[in-house]
């Protein structure tokens, strides 16, 4: 090799050590490329092998946008898709409008072409595009864009927080919350995470028939220490996108949380993780208060009876007047049709609240306690149940989806060996 070769060989690498210092480890996001060339296919591939992607979903396709336009009619949008183009610029950008029609909201775009045209580059800004990538793209300079694009402290944060809370206690909040984190998790093949914040009494670990790690604790306890890692460890991972950021569930402590605490903690997950389904227990306290007001959503579960009418009505009406700008929250009625109990109509119920329930479910104990007792969803355990339409419709109108398919586990040997792989 001729040294001016080598010099420049060296160049590169220290190059490239400068940027693999600004990569910073990339959050829980699902990233699908569409390539047109192998040598890009392989870029994103070895990028997806590396350390800062390892809690990320990465899948490589061939096709290009054509390819991407096709897939997402049927399937639900990652938070980041990665188009390579070869096609002439009205060709693609024709494409690319094609694509937006699909894309659901807080889906990112990067563009990686083969032309080093500033119309262009314009043009795919122009249309909500982040990043437009100039091919060959080596994987350390696409890892800092992904890098750039979500540990901007300046951008939004990735996640979406759902606070579930019941209007009584014991009305199926928290297992309306675990329900329909799993189907998003499902649905989505987005990472969620179940932060339980019914510290003493949670039950998403014995939901999921997990024996976790009693993570959200020691997170609340000493928030500051909180970072990327630390979450990392803290959570219990139940299925390839669900985690638990479970409770101790013991009462060796009392636990008086602080609203600070927790809200350090919550945006430490949400800078993370996509979806964040937050299970507060019934009380009203400075914190619960704080998390319900603070959320992207709120979901207010109630059983149809006075006292669930009155507290219900209150919280909306408040959730209502202190949040303006957004939507109003869910109210959720569960526990219908319970056998020799007077209850309120859902019709009167929703006129005395002023609001049409979101979804009706049904009071059904054979299947809720089966479910609840084997630790399991009530999809996984009985996917004709009644209450499995609904649960869905809470969660495609949290992400703003359309029905999905849930594709169904092959065998039990599968979710077996699946479990055994996934633990660490
Ligand atoms: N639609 C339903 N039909 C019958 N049983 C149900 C239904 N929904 C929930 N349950 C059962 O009711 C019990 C209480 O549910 P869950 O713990 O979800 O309520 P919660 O509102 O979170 O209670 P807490 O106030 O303790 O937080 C559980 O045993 C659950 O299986
Ligand atoms: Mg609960």
């Amino acid at each position: 090799m001729s040294r001016e070769l080598a010099l420049l060989d060296e160049v590169e690498a220290v190059a490239d050590e400068r940027i693999s210092d600004r990569a910073r480890p990339i959050p829980r996001i699902s990233i699908q490329a569409f390539c047109e060339r192998p040598e890009t296919a392989e870029a994103v591939q070895v990028a997806a092998e590396d350390r800062r992607l390892i809690k990320t979903h990465v899948s490589v396709h061939m096709g290009g946008v054509n390819a991407a336009v096709a897939h997402y009619l049927e399937s639900p949008t990652p938070n980041l898709i990665v188009i390579e183009s070869v096609l002439p610029q009205r060709e693609f950008l024709a494409a690319l409008d094609k694509l937006a029609e699909s894309c659901d909201a807080g889906t990112k775009v990067i563009v990686v072409g083969h032309t080093n045209d500033v119309l262009l580059y314009r043009e795919v800004l122009r249309r909500g595009v982040s990043e437009y990538l100039i091919a060959p793209i080596n994987p350390l300079q696409f890892m800092e864009s992904l890098s750039n694009l979500y540990n901007d402290p300046h951008t939004d944060p990735v996640g979406h927080v759902y606070a579930f809370i019941g209007a009584k206690g014991g009305v199926g909040s928290s297992t309306i919350c675990h329900n329909v984190a799993w189907t998003v998790s499902e649905m989505m093949k987005q990472s969620v995470v179940i932060a339980d914040l019914d510290l003493p009494f949670g039950t998403a670990g014995l939901d999921f028939n997990q024996d976790p790690v009693q993570g959200i604790a020691e997170a609340i306890a000493t928030p500051e220490r909180l970072d990327e890692v630390l979450l990392d460890r803290l959570l219990t991972k139940c299925s390839e996108y669900l985690s638990l950021f479970a409770a101790p569930g013991a009462l060796d402590r009392e636990y008086d949380l602080s609203a600070d605490a927790c809200d350090i903690v919550l945006d430490v997950v949400r800078q993370n993780v996509p979806y964040v389904a937050a299970d507060l227990p019934h009380m009203w306290t400075q914190w619960t208060k704080r998390m319900v007001l603070q959320a992207d959503h709120v979901i207010i579960t109630a059983a149809p009876d006075l006292a669930n009418l009155r507290n219900a009505k209150n919280m909306i009406d408040l959730v209502k007047q202190a949040r303006h700008n957004d939507k109003p929250p869910m109210l959720i009625l569960s526990g219908v049709g319970m056998p020799k109990r007077p209850e309120i109509s859902v019709k009167d119920f929703e006129a005395a609240i002023g609001m049409k329930a979101s979804a009706i479910i049904e009071f059904d104990s054979e299947t809720f306690g089966q479910a609840a007792n084997n630790g399991q969803m009530i999809e996984e355990l009985a996917p004709k149940a009644k209450a499995v339409q609904p649960i869905r419709e809470i969660a495609m109108s949290l992400t703003g989806r359309r029905e999905q398919k849930i594709e169904k586990k092959s065998s039990g040997l599968d979710g077996i060996l699946g479990k055994l792989r996934l633990k660490r």
